[in-house]
């Protein structure tokens, strides 16, 4: 295997793997070698993602975890402790979108999910995965934010503001921690054909979304998680504080 994506041993936890950039992401680590330990608040989901991964012979533990739940993000970091000894890469992905609106209708509500879920779910990851990598003197962990925590997002502002703090989230833990060997990158994504997308926009509405980017199309899945992989590439060693854009030219208009 190419030494750049060889990832034989290494032991990651990946929050909201039960579809998406999880799911697939944790699909691509486990066929390069990564023991696993994948969560999400769908339960039967994460489960089913697990059993077909483990039908390739790779190691991996699924379990509930809701990550606006400290205990359970903690419960999810001790799970991989004891199931393998360490946490290598953490990888805190989880994350819910919101209806499209403008700012001025978006009520304490939704502002409390949309920072219970994208924002406290992120740093509940953090805390429990460097408590961790200090004790092992080293360790690399992903967030993933959005194009919409580098910009504003016309309609998406509860979403802009959780996907922001993400980003000081990770500037933030690099800067700390750098000196621990603990590299801490997000990764930006412009509208991605996972299901919180197509769940929601038919082929229609996809085309017009894409006609906002230079490439004129939404990203695939792959291509983001394609990104990810080499954002968390054991060969990849002075990578950090980095957020990312991956979007089909966005960012340079
Ligand atoms: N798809 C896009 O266009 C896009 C673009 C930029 C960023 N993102 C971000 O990428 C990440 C993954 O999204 P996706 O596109 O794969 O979406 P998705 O909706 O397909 O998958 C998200 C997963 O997170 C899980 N989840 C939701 N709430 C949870 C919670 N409280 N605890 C644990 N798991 C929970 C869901 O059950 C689901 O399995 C999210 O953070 C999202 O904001 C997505």
């Amino acid at each position: 295997m190419d030494p750049l994506l060889d990832f034989t041993g290494k032991v990651a936890v990946i929050t909201g793997a039960a579809q998406g950039f999880g799911q697939l992401l944790a699909e691509e680590l486990a066929k390069r070698g990564a023991k696993l330990v994948i969560s999400d608040i769908n339960e039967a989901g994460v489960h089913k993602v697990a059993d077909a991964i483990a039908a390739t012979g790779a190691k991996v533990l699924a379990m509930k975890c809701d990550v606006s739940k400290n205990e359970q993000c903690k419960a999810m970091v001790d799970a991989a402790i004891e199931a393998f000894g360490c946490v290598d890469i953490g990888v805190n992905n989880a994350g819910i979108a919101h209806e499209f609106m403008p700012l001025h209708d978006i009520d304490e509500t939704l502002m409390d999910s949309q920072f219970a879920i994208n924002v406290k779910g992120v740093q509940f990851g953090m805390r429990h995965q460097i408590k961790q990598m200090l004790q092992q003197g080293e360790g690399i962990i992903l967030n993933v934010s959005s194009m919409a925590g580098l910009g504003g997002a016309a309609r998406g502002s509860a979403y802009s503001m959780a996907k922001h703090a993400v980003i000081g989230l990770t500037k933030t833990g690099a800067v700390e921690y750098g000196r621990n060997n603990i590299r801490i990158n997000a990764i930006c994504p412009f509208f991605t054909l996972t299901p919180m997308v197509t769940n929601f926009a038919d082929e229609e509405k996809q085309s017009k979304m894409g006609r906002g980017a230079p490439m004129n199309r939404l990203g695939e899945p792959k291509e983001i998680v394609a990104m990810m992989l080499m954002m968390l590439s054991p060969a990849n060693t002075y990578l950090t504080g980095q957020c990312i854009a991956v979007d089909g030219g966005v960012s340079a208009t």
